[in-house]
């Protein structure tokens, strides 16, 4: 890409962590607070990718589902997400998922921001939590490491801004960038056949802008976009990079972790679809 076309994207996070250490309520507190209540109606949709606003900028996450997502596409050498957010409960400490995690981020090379979470417990032990994580190679600062550790409670909203405010100061030096004006490339995050409107692809975009009508190839499917929703359920137009958005209109579900591409025409999207469905 020309240096010239790049502009800045928002970072894309997953939560990853040990069962029931409060990753997807952690998720839930952060839409809830920064979604919520300022969208009348609140959501209920379940959604695997959500974008949310700070004051300091826009965060990316990816759900539950986008785990699927990053371990099938790290298979191929693709970077699916910027940074991983590791929760760890203070009541439980590091867990054998804990550590998988830590690995599976290491070997994408992707950095890992620590939050210490569940921090309202009785029996919480944030030194203990600590101490386990250098062990496995992640050490605050004051060890003199230089991982980031946030001490939350998603129950009782503590420590949640400051958690934002770490991700975007952690991806700020990674300097994201892409160029937004070309055909674009992204992922699906997750994918279903809905009964009303046939195959429904949440795909993060992650190069170049995606735009209803646009002809696209995804895993050995095709199609011409019919419809695209962001992840409020609102009908939009077109998506840039780093912004997930429901898509309707493929030939068939395609699998997390397929690949989306927009070509310029629709002969050209069935070509690419049948030579991928014969190879
Ligand atoms: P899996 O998706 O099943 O792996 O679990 P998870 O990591 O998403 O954890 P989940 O958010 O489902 O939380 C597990 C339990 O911990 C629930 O009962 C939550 O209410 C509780 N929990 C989560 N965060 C906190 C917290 O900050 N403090 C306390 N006290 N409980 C919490
Ligand atoms: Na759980
Ligand atoms: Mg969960």
């Amino acid at each position: 890409d020309d240096p010239a076309k790049l502009t800045e994207r928002s970072p894309v996070v997953t939560i990853m962590g040990h069962v029931d250490h409060g990753k997807t309520s952690l998720l839930d507190v952060i839409r809830k607070t920064r979604i919520t209540e300022i969208e009348a109606g609140g959501i209920t949709q379940h959604i695997g990718a959500y974008n949310v606003s700070t004051d300091n900028g826009q965060i990316t996450f990816l759900d539950t589902p986008g785990h699927e997502a990053f371990t099938s596409m790290r298979a191929r050498g693709a970077k699916v997400t910027d940074l991983v957010v590791l929760v760890v409960a203070a009541d439980d400490g590091v867990m054998p998922q804990t550590v998988e995690a830590i690995n599976h981020s290491k070997a994408a090379g992707v950095p890992i921001i620590v939050a210490v979470n569940k921090i309202d417990k009785a029996n919480a032990d944030t030194d203990r939590v600590v101490r386990e994580l250098s062990e496995q190679g992640l050490v605050p600062e004051d060890w003199g490491g230089d991982t980031i550790f946030v001490k939350v409670s998603a129950k009782q909203n503590q420590g949640i801004d400051n958690l934002l405010e770490m991700i975007l100061l952690q991806s700020e030096v990674l300097e994201l960038k892409a160029n937004a004006d070309k055909l674009a490339k992204g992922y699906v995050v997750e994918s279903k056949l809905d009964s009303g409107r046939g195959s429904v692809a949440t795909v993060l975009v992650q190069e170049g802008t995606l735009h209803a009508g646009n002809s696209v190839v995804c895993g050995i499917h095709h199609g011409k976009i019919r419809a695209m929703l962001n992840d409020r359920g609102v009908q939009v137009e077109s998506a840039g990079p780093s912004i997930p958005v429901e898509v309707i209109g493929l030939s068939g579900v395609p699998n997390a972790g397929d690949e989306l591409i927009a070509v310029s025409d629709d002969k050209s999207a069935k070509q690419v679809s049948v030579h991928r469905v014969q190879k």
